[in-house]
Order: C-alpha cells, then sequence, then structure tokens
C-alpha cells in the first residue's frame, strides 16, 4: 500500500496523461471544492471542457483560486496533466510563497492504459498523439521530480498501485519518508 500524508494547507499537484485517471482519482479522495480541475476551467471560460483555445484564460482563473487558497491555508489539488516542468513550477510557487508543503502525486501508468480509456469515454477524447505526447513529458520528467522542491513525490505505476492508495489528513508539516516511494 502506498500512503500519501497531507498536512494541513497543503498543494497537491496531480500528475498524468489525458485518460490516466486524475480526475477519477482527485474524486475518490478528496471533497470536490478542493480540487481545482484545469476542465472545469475551460468549460467556465468557454462552455466547452474540451477547448484548448482557452487554456490561457483557464490557467489564470485556476491560478489565481489557488493563490487565494493557498494564502488562506487550504488544501489544493490541481487536477490537470501537469507534465511540463513549467506548469508544475508555477504552481510550486503558489505553494512556496505561502509557506504551504507542495506533493507531487503522479499517475504514470502504462501508456497503452492511458489510450484505452481515453478511446472508451463517450466526451472528451483526446487525439492519442496528445496522449502519447504527454506521456512523453511524464516519463521525461520522473526522474527530475525529486529536485522541484516538493514535500514528497508520490509515484504510481500500476491500476493497483492506484487502488490501493491511502491519502491521510495529518497535522502539522508533511513526512513522507522517501523509502516508501514506490520508484523514487
Ligand atoms: N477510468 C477507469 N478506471 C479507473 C480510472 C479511470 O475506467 N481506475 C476511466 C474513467 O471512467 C474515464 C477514463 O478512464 O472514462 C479517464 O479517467 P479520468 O479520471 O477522466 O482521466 P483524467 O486523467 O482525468 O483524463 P483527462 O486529463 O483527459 O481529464
Ligand atoms: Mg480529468
Amino acid at each position: 500500500m502506498t500512503v500519501l500524508d497531507l498536512p494541513p494547507g497543503a498543494l497537491v499537484v496531480v500528475i498524468g496523461a489525458a485518460g490516466s485517471g486524475k480526475s477519477t482519482l482527485a474524486a475518490r479522495h478528496f471533497s470536490s471544492a478542493k480540487v481545482l480541475a484545469s476542465d472545469d476551467y475551460r468549460a467556465a471560460v468557454s462552455g466547452d471542457a474540451a477547448d484548448q483555445s482557452v487554456t490561457g484564460d483557464a490557467f489564470d482563473r485556476l491560478h489565481a483560486d489557488l493563490e487565494r487558497r493557498m494564502a488562506a491555508g487550504e488544501l489544493t489539488v490541481i487536477d490537470a496533466t501537469n507534465v511540463q516542468g513549467w506548469a508544475r513550477r508555477r504552481l510550486l510557487a503558489a505553494a512556496a510563497r505561502h509557506g504551504r508543503p507542495a506533493v507531487a502525486l503522479v499517475l504514470a501508468l502504462p501508456l497503452e492504459i492511458s489510450l484505452a480509456r481515453n478511446a472508451a469515454r463517450a466526451e472528451r477524447r483526446v487525439p492519442p498523439s496528445a496522449v502519447r505526447r504527454q506521456d512523453r513529458f511524464l516519463r521525461a520528467s520522473l526522474p527530475r521530480l525529486g529536485e522541484e522542491g516538493y514535500d514528497a513525490v508520490v509515484v504510481l505505476n500500476t491500476p493497483d498501485q492506484v487502488e490501493r492508495l491511502e491519502v491521510r489528513r495529518i497535522p502539522g508539516k508533511t513526512n513522507v519518508p522517501k523509502e516508501r516511494h514506490p520508484t523514487l
């Protein structure tokens, strides 16, 4: 079993390709008020959760809400692919500005699983080429995540590991020993 200990006010950066199960995982472990999902912001800006043309505005709004939540010390989960370093850095900076702990929760499932789940869903299907590209960015990021400044990095490599993730709220600062990371 993998355990993710979350202190109050933490930032949880969920990382994974489209179809890897980020929104499903977030919904399982967190109330919706704590989850800032890029698709919801796209829908708010353009009326269409799949409208990539509004990405800039959508993320500006997401970051404005993140800033407020970090200032207020509210636990916040970012449900976006977050497979690129620059996207993660902007999130981490918000946590750092307010002295909040940040954790990375990585869905590093085999590409085939993300492709199959993306292909099987009725709406918001993204081109397979986009899933492949995101997966490449994710794999390239994995060796570097430990140096990006998270208090903990949890990498889930299989659906079974995802199933068995336990998220615990703890008082005080985060403390996930490195030995508990499945791959780091
Ligand atoms: N899914 C599944 N079993 C899981 C997790 C997800 O069958 N254990 C399915 C979901 O029902 C959904 C699809 O796989 O139809 C993608 O899951 P989702 O959580 O939406 O993936 P995201 O990573 O959030 O995808 P996106 O980046 O496109 O929002
Ligand atoms: Mg999603």
